[in-house]
Parts: structure tokens; sequence; C-alpha cells
């Protein structure tokens, strides 16, 4: 699954963005919520959400890179998300937050900082739909790939039982999606890479390709 980052569309025009992604082949779409003070930068919020709820139909994401998160889910619930995904490093009750996600009829993801093992998605795989692996730190896109991060993907493939999805955030681009998915990724999102390329389509037929026949780097 290719999954383009609102965070990189055009802000002047982000209603006419999505359905320009959704029309070039997006599998879904990923929504960075920033509250500046997990992160320093402010991204969206519900409202914004909500109201791109009406222009597509594709699964949305919900990445809440906030403190707090649990005060945010309800909202993002109602306001049309279908996976809602909490950082592991802003939950004191990550289990509990990931079932209150399930009990709102949504799937629930837990994200990755990379200084963070893996290990702390071990006794969440009973309730975990979805595992985000951040390969840069939270906050911007533009960012390079940090290629630590390959090990934590082999390893999470290692232990998580299949049906729960591996997804890769961050400086995902033609060069370093294909190792991604060679160690066991199976979404990938994608900001400045699909949004600075003028044909869309072009740079999601071009990640999909590359996910098929890696490239060294
Ligand atoms: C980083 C965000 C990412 C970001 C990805 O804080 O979580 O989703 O938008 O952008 P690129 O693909 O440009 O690294
Ligand atoms: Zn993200």
């Amino acid at each position: 699954m290719i999954i383009p980052s609102m965070l990189s569309a055009d802000f002047r025009k982000t209603g006419d963005e999505l359905v320009r992604v959704d029309n070039a082949g997006a599998d879904a779409i990923h929504w960075d919520i920033m509250d500046g003070s997990f992160t320093d930068s402010i991204s969206f919020g519900h409202l914004t959400v909500a109201r791109h709820r009406e222009l597509s139909r594709l699964r949305f994401d919900v990445h809440l890179m906030t403190e707090n998160p649990e005060k945010y889910i309800e909202n993002f619930a109602r306001a049309g998300a279908d996976v809602i995904i909490v950082h592991a490093e802003t939950c004191r009750h990550l289990h509990r937050t990931l079932g209150d996600i399930k009990s709102l009829g949504k799937k629930a993801g837990v994200a990755l900082n990379p200084a963070t093992s893996p290990n702390v998605v071990h006794y969440c795989a009973d309730i975990a739909d979805l595992v985000l692996v951040m390969t840069v730190n939270p906050g911007s896109s533009g960012q390079n790939f940090i290629k630590s991060q390959l090990d934590k993907i082999s390893d999470l493939r290692n232990f998580l039982p299949s049906q729960i999805e591996i997804c890769v955030d961050g400086g995902i681009t033609d060069l370093t999606v294909g190792e991604c998915a060679e160690r066991g990724a199976d979404s990938f999102v994608s900001g400045s890479y699909i949004f600075k390329n003028q044909n869309y389509a072009d740079a999601i037929k071009e990640l999909r390709q590359k996910c098929k026949n890696p490239v060294n780097f």
C-alpha cells in the first residue's frame, strides 16, 4: 500500500490535492496531526479531517503526533478516521488506549520513534492492528531516511503475527522503499517524494515498482 502524507500537500488547496492523489492510485491517506508540543509544529485538527472526508472514500490514517493522544481519539473517530495511530512514547496506558480506539470501531496503530525499541509492541500485539515505524524523527516532511530502522522492521516482522500491518513513515522515496518492503513492511507513507513530483500517478507507480525491485542505497 502506498499512502501519501497530506503534510506535503499544497496547503492552499488540500481538497484538490487529496482528490488528485486519490485519482493517482493512492491506497490510503495519511494525516499527520501535530500539537506544537510533542512536535514543534502544529498541523491539522479533526475539523480539517472531517471536511476532507467528504472528498474521498480512501482509508484515512490519523497519525497522532501529540501529547495525551487519548484526548483526541473520539473527535478523530467522529471525523471519519479509519485507523488511529498513537505514539508509544506519549501513552501512559498504551494497551488501554488501543482498546479505546477499537471500541470506537476503528483500527488501532502504535507508532514508534526511531529511538524506541520494538519490544514495547510485544504485549500489545493482541490488540494492535498496525505498527508505524518512524524512519525519521517526528515533526516535518522532507527529512532523510534513518537507515538503522531497517533492522527494527525485520525484528517486528519476526515476532508480529502476519495480520498486523507494518507501515513505514519518513524519508520514503524510490531509493528507500524497496529495502523496507524486503524487510517485511506492508505499507509506505510518503510525503515529499509524491507531492514534489509533477505527476502523482508516476510517483506512486514508481514506489510500487521499487517495492518489487529494490535498489541499494
Ligand atoms: C513526519 C511525518 C511523516 C512525514 C513524511 O513527522 O510523520 O508522515 O509527513 O514525509 P516525507 O515522506 O517527506 O518524509
Ligand atoms: Zn506521519
